[in-house]
């Protein structure tokens, strides 16, 4: 199981320390979500953002872009550290530019779908990702509680990757804490992305454990 922290969540004043902090924990992955007021109704990080924190860390840059024009800036993420580019499926913007630019860069890409889309309408990106990321939650806020009905979707789609015989990884992000990570594990999540249940504690460390811990896999 990759436990991938998300950002949003972390001390503002202090992200070079929080991200140490999660790194000596172990942690591969760091889950950086980027909103632009327009696509989801929050503020959060610019490319230049991700520079000032590239210089700090080795983790594996999971970038989430909830923005209106996603291909307008997926070289400018790239450029600052990014390693893989995640997308929504519901922006209006071309996926399959972003798609080219991260392959033209040999940067992982995925696809991100809201609680409310049709999980058909991945049907003609499933062969193109390396990350298919199931929002528990309505994006936009970090907090929130995880929509129940979420766990069938997971269910759905882990279906659909193993009748393909695919290898792209199912994250699940929003709402993730240690009351629910084993369910989601156990319903077909490879990674959980997690802020609060992580960031929102005093002891990092154990707060990972419990997320693995109540995911019973390790
Ligand atoms: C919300 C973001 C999430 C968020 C998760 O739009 O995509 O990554 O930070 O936060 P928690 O884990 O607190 O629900
Ligand atoms: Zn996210």
């Amino acid at each position: 199981m990759i436990i991938s922290p998300s950002l949003l969540a972390a001390d503002s004043g202090k992200y070079a320390s929080e991200i140490k902090e999660v790194e000596k924990a172990g942690l591969k992955y760091l889950h950086i979500d980027v909103m632009d007021g327009h696509f989801v109704p929050n503020l959060s990080f610019g490319p230049n953002i991700l520079k000032g924190i590239r210089k700090k860390s080795k983790m594996i840059f999971d970038t989430h872009l909830m923005i209106e024009k996603p291909s307008d800036f997926t070289e400018a993420f790239i450029k600052a550290g990014a390693d893989i580019i995640t997308v929504h499926i519901e922006t209006s913007d071309d996926i399959d530019m972003v798609y080219n630019i991260c392959r033209k860069n040999n940067k992982g890409f995925g696809i991100a779908i809201s609680p409310d889309t049709p999980l058909k309408n991945l049907n003609k990106y499933l062969n193109m990702i390396d990350i298919l990321l199931i929002m528990g939650i309505q994006p936009g806020f970090g907090g929130q509680k995880f929509i129940p009905e979420v766990f069938q979707r997971i269910k759905e789609i882990a279906k659909i990757k193993k009748d393909a015989n695919a290898k792209y990884l199912i994250s699940v992000d929003g709402g993730v804490n240690e009351g629910n990570s084993a369910e989601i594990a156990l319903s077909g999540a490879d990674i959980l992305v997690a802020g609060s249940a992580i960031f929102g504690r005093t002891d990092r460390e154990e707060a990972i454990k419990s997320l693995l811990y109540g995911s019973k896999i390790n």
